[in-house]
């Protein structure tokens, strides 16, 4: 029995039209998210030099921002927030009138059916760039703890539709789902950063948010790149403690574990295609070595074919634009 000359595979890719009629993955930009930087005061839009056609914008020029973002169906924003000041103890991430809590409030004024996430995290809060309260030359889990849980409760109550903590402390899900229940905010969602990894790719999104480490570096919390099966106890223990979602970040050096988990759970699974991956991508169509729009389509359509249902990307607008 010979396969060939019976089966021909090309047959299917004659022309576009009998090509798209048997793709099996779409994009749609209801699955994106972008990520935007919110900076005090008014009527600025800093481009950040390492992440072309990405700015640090202050309140006005978010809510301009989201309006177009909603207009092209993009499925939501994500806040992360430039403090006036930093301190040791992560003041401004947890202020009822701090900077992302005033641009939620800014946002839903405008955009009502944008979906509005926060990163919940204190690492552009601290004056040393940790995620959490240093202890003796390292993070303290639990106090950190308290901090996130106030952290998700300002911005349910400044009216975020998702939390999205991305600190990886343990317990912090469940720290987060018991704060926002205690106070009425049983509605809030909550996507878990499960699998973050202590990863190379997050360079130029340190230089965005302001929130490099001024000692040391983030692999006493975030993950061992090595490691996949530890990912899967991760995803697990944060369902178990109440995520709604889960995400998995960067997402082109980890679609493997995006496939996996998409394999063993059934709830909504997001990744993150970091500021690193998008950065590779400009610089490199820049010098025009690479085609950008193919290189961003591919990697988004890799990213949906391993299993990501969400992704939040930097590209988010230019997509939306060439999916219309
Ligand atoms: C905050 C946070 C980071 C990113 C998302 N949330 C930075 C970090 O962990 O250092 C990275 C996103 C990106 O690179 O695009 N903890």
């Amino acid at each position: 029995m010979m396969p060939f000359p019976i089966h021909r595979l090309r047959r299917l890719r004659v022309s576009e039209s009998m090509r798209s009629l048997v793709r099996e993955t779409q994009l749609n930009p209801a699955q994106f998210v972008l990520p935007l930087f919110v900076c005090p005061g008014e009527g600025i839009k800093r481009e950040i030099s390492s992440m072309p056609h990405n700015y640090q914008m202050s309140i006005d020029e978010i809510v301009k921002e989201c309006a177009v973002v909603e207009a092209l169906g993009i499925g939501g924003v994500i806040l992360f927030g430039l403090p006036e000041t930093k301190d040791e103890m992560a003041t401004g991430a947890y202020d009822e009138n701090g900077i992302v809590q005033k641009a939620i409030r800014a946002i839903k004024r405008e955009s009502h059916s944008l979906l509005l996430m926060t990163d919940v995290c204190n690492c552009e809060y601290t004056s040393h760039g940790h995620c959490g309260y240093v202890k003796d030359g390292d993070v303290d889990n639990d106090t950190t703890l308290q901090w996130l849980a106030k952290s998700a409760l300002s911005h349910a109550r400044a009216g975020a539709d998702i939390v999205a903590p991305s600190d990886m402390m343990d317990g912090r899900v469940w720290a987060i789902r018991q704060a926002l229940d205690a106070n009425g905010f049983d509605r809030t969602a909550i996507l878990a950063y499960s699998a973050k990894f202590a990863s190379v790719f997050y360079g130029p999104f340190r230089e965005a948010a302001e929130s490099t480490p001024q000692f040391g570096d983030r692999r006493s919390y975030q993950m061992d790149p090595a490691n996949g099966r530890e990912a899967m106890r991760e995803i697990e223990l944060d369902l178990q403690e109440g995520a709604d979602m889960i995400m998995i970040k960067p997402a082109l050096a980890y679609l493997d574990l995006i496939w996996q988990a998409r394999q063993r759970f059934d709830v909504p699974i997001a990744a993150y295609q970091v500021s690193g991956e998008y950065a590779m991508i400009v610089a490199a169509a820049r010098n025009g070595w690479i085609d950008h729009d193919r290189a961003m389509l591919e990697t988004l359509t890799s990213i949906t074919r391993a299993g990501a249902g969400i992704i939040l990307t930097y590209f988010a607008k230019p997509a939306a634009r060439l999916l219309a």
